[in-house]
């Protein structure tokens, strides 16, 4: 199924708009059983799964294949963020390893621009069905030194390149606020950095997110079921 309806279903059966940052930090033999048992303790709870290099450095792509099959088990897409921005023919080959081991969507860092650089990108994941979701504002209080500037283009680039998702950090919802009207329903929102960030769920939810990344939150929390359960319950009441 293509990325944005898979996530979108899963989205509506969980009520949740949980993208489960799934980076654990451990001794390499033990981080994919932690990943899958937090996995499956809050499969309900959420909506999509998203690796990074935390957990994909030290399992390579051989063993997150089996995390990969599992969320798909579990009927979870699951997204690499890997936030491609390199010449055009090195990030395409770079995506499709990551379509090999079955990501449903991968992240990509839009500064690099559209001709010979992420075009063949777009097109690629166009006709595999996949997702592509592009930073527009990250989280981290340094973002200002640059993204600020750009902020305004990228949300026009989004709309023109057809993405499949912005990433606008919840530890700003005015531009969260800003996006939401810009991009209206045309390409939805990932925030991340509630809670360990300081964003506030009920916040970003209201100035417009379609989806939460969480990690910390729920993956270094004493109940990572109940830590889920309660951020979900959260976001859908702020929303009603
Ligand atoms: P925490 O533990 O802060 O993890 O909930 C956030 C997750 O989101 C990923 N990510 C970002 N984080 N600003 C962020 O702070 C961004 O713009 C951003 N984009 C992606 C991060 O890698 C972590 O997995």
């Amino acid at each position: 199924m293509e990325f944005r309806k898979w996530i979108e279903q899963a989205s509506e059966r969980n009520r949740s708009p949980i993208v489960l940052a799934l980076d654990v930090e451990a001794a390499p033999e033990e981080i994919a059983s932690k990943a899958s048992d937090i996995l499956r303790k809050t499969a309900s709870s959420i909506c999509a799964v998203k690796f990074g290099f935390v957990s994909l450095l030290p399992l390579g792509l051989g063993r997150i294949r089996q995390l990969i099959e599992l969320a798909h088990e579990l009927e979870l897409p699951t997204i690499m963020d890997c936030k491609l921005g390199d010449v055009g023919h090195v990030s395409e080959a770079a995506a499709r390893r990551y379509f090999e081991a079955g990501f449903d969507a991968i992240t990509v860092n839009p500064v690099v621009g559209w001709a010979g650089a992420l075009q063949p990108v777009f097109e690629l994941a166009k006709r595999e069905q996949r997702g592509v979701l592009m930073l527009g504002l990250m989280s981290h209080p340094g973002a200002s030194e640059f993204f600020d500037h750009l902020f305004e283009a990228l949300l026009r680039r989004a709309l023109h390149w057809k993405a499949d998702g912005v990433i606008v950090g919840a530890t700003r919802p005015d531009k969260v606020r800003r996006a939401k009207l810009v991009l209206a329903d045309l390409v939805p929102i990932y925030s991340p950095g509630v809670i360990a960030q300081g964003g506030k769920v009920e916040e970003a939810m209201q100035a417009g997110a379609r989806y939460l990344i969480v990690g910390r939150a729920i993956v270094a929390a004493a109940n990572p079921a109940q830590e889920a359960k309660r951020i979900a319950s959260l976001a859908k009441i702020s929303k009603s």
